[in-house]
């Protein structure tokens, strides 16, 4: 099924993409930018946008790693003080 109309990106395009990113960083963040970038490509309308990232969230390796997740809250627990006395 055809995707993006302008670059004719089709759905197994994407999922062959996404198999590709996986296997070469299994932690990395996968958006629909660096989706077109692995197919050698790029926007023009910008009309796929929602379809195309529905077709990728379909795909359950999409998501955050484990490893990336709640990220800024741990970072605030880290920082509580920022190096400051307490009575500051
Ligand atoms: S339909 Fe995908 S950029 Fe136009």
């Amino acid at each position: 099924m055809i995707v993006c109309h302008c670059q004719h990106i089709t759905d197994r395009d994407i999922q062959a993409a996404i198999d590709w990113m996986r296997a070469a960083d299994a932690q990395s963040i996968i958006t629909p930018g660096r989706v077109y970038h692995a197919l050698g490509k790029s926007p023009e309308c910008g009309g796929c946008i929602s379809h195309f990232v529905a077709t990728m969230r379909q795909d359950d390796r999409v998501g955050v790693p484990p490893d990336l997740c709640n990220l800024r809250s741990q970072q605030e627990k880290d920082v509580h003080h920022e190096g400051q006395r307490q009575g500051y």
